[in-house]
């Protein structure tokens, strides 16, 4: 296993140790998340799980963890899931993975969340990962030319880039297609986050602010702890 695989496996294992009997838990999505999955189903414990993605439910589904959808379940107690880049404060880049619709909608219904990552993911600054944006498939051309206005209004000069793969768009869980925005430096994310919700056609972004609790980064140290 490479450095950083035992990184998001620590973190991940670290994680799984918040979780109690009787708790609702949000399951999130890709490769760190999947150690999580993978420790929490080892630990047996009564829980219900609410997932971000296809992919998560398909992977807690095989270990026998019980599944619920977003809503039908009290509140969700604790979310535990990745992220591309940890910046200041516990900000957030998210959606490499194309989860982040559902991430978000599970993120903003729980009492708790904690992200989890290797050591590479924290930066003092946020935009070196391309900012994931998921867009209605219709007309989604047309709302890529108003995304380049509203990042020009936040300074930043790109043109989004239309996510693919064997040739095709990458499709979201939902329908959506994704556009990745290479901003380099985002020096206001809050501004930002205004800016891309505000046109028409924009589902959201991979900007998670003020939502995360708790950070469990693997390190070559060990598992440290982050808070905002
Ligand atoms: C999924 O859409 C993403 O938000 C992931 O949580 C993020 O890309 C981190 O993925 P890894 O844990 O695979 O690096």
């Amino acid at each position: 296993m490479s450095d950083v695989d035992a990184q998001k496996r620590a973190s991940g294992e670290a994680a799984a140790e918040l979780a109690e009997s009787g708790m609702v838990v949000g399951l999130g999505t890709g490769s760190t998340a999947a150690w999580f999955v993978k420790a929490l189903a080892a630990r047996k414990l009564d829980v219900t799980c609410v997932c971000t993605s296809v992919a998560t439910a398909d992977l807690a589904a095989g270990l026998g963890l019980r599944i619920a959808e977003l809503g039908e379940t009290r509140e969700i107690d604790l979310t535990v899931d990745g992220a591309d880049e940890i910046g200041p404060g516990l900000s957030l880049i998210k959606g490499g993975g194309a989860a982040l619709l559902r991430e978000k909608l599970v993120w903003e219904a729980s009492k708790r969340c904690v992200v989890i990552a290797d050591a590479a993911k924290q930066v003092p600054l946020l935009g070196k990962f391309p900012l994931p944006i998921e867009v209605v498939a219709f007309g989604h051309k047309t709302t890529q030319l108003r995304l380049c206005d509203a990042l020009a209004e936040c300074d930043i000069g790109v043109a989004p880039r239309l996510r693919m793969k064997d040739g095709a768009p990458v499709l979201t869980d939902g329908g959506n297609v994704i556009y990745d925005a290479a901003c380099g430096r985002i020096e206001d994310p809050a501004a930002l986050a205004a800016a891309l919700k505000s046109v028409t056609g924009v589902v959201d972004h991979g900007l998670f602010l003020d939502l995360a609790d708790l950070a469990l980064v693997g390190t070559v140290d060990g598992v440290i702890r982050l808070e905002p």
